[in-house]
């Protein structure tokens, strides 16, 4: 089976650049909560990441490519499926089915605008006003300001809150497909992949959720 070219190479391997993706994403959740520690939570764990010099450059490298692929992946495997059943199915015969599974593409195509836009802005700083001012008690990169002072504008905390809303959609059933590329999933494991997808998903939008609405509601700047 080539990995690349084959349906279910394609699979596997959209599962497993998923799962790397959601393991990013549930460190990155955690790394974030330092924001409610302070100006000295956020901004030393932003120092610190930026010491691994090198390496950070290494692993962002990695985590675009991944996500990269994953995305083709995606497009790839949708068209694919199009071009072999044309006219659709009355009658859907895949063991997982509802409202998160129909719009992977969708709810895909949102998280793959809400990145480019986030890494714009908290990453490349555009937009940020008066970047070169963004300096701490410390003398360090003032993230914390940078980030509360983005999330008093109620348009990115609306953006963010809706973003993460598709998240979890995404995530939630990503969690299920995975198990059934691999196939791993039946009738049986099904309902309770599902669940847990659920829970897992629910945690880490709720966690990135907790950001944009505490700061907009309850930090200053
Ligand atoms: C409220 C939610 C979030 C907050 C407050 C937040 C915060 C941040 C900050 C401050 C940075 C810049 C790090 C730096 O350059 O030092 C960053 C980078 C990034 N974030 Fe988020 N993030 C959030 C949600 C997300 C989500 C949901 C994803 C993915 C789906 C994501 C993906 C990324 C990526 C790919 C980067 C670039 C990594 C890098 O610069 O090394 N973020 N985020």
């Amino acid at each position: 089976m080539n990995m690349l070219t084959s349906s279910v190479g394609k699979k596997i391997m959209m599962a497993v650049t998923g799962v790397i993706l959601v393991l990013f994403i549930i460190g990155h959740v955690i790394g974030n909560m330092t924001i409610f520690v302070g100006p000295d939570g956020i901004n030393a764990y932003a120092v610190h990441l930026r010491d691994l010099g090198p390496l950070l450059w290494l692993v962002r490298l990695v985590m675009l490519s991944i996500f990269l692929f994953h995305v083709y992946l995606g497009v790839s495997l949708t068209l694919e499926n199009k071009a072999a059943r044309p006219v659709g199915y009355n009658q859907k015969t895949d063991l997982v089915t509802g409202f998160a599974a129909q719009t992977m593409w969708v709810s895909g195509l949102v998280l793959l605008a809400f990145v480019v836009y986030h890494v714009l802005h908290f990453t490349l700083h555009v937009g940020v006003d008066n970047v070169g001012g963004l300096i701490d008690a410390a003398g360090r990169f003032d993230v914390y300001t940078m980030v509360v002072q983005g999330f008093h504008k109620a348009i990115n905390t609306i953006f963010y809150v809706v973003a993460m809303a598709f998240l979890f959609l995404h995530v939630s059933h990503g969690f299920q497909s995975f198990w059934q590329s691999l196939g791993l999933n039946n009738e049986r494991t099904q309902p309770k992949f599902q669940i847990v997808g659920k829970l897992v998903s629910l945690v880490v939008a709720a966690g990135f959720v907790s950001i944009p609405v505490i700061a907009m509601l309850i930090l200053k700047a």
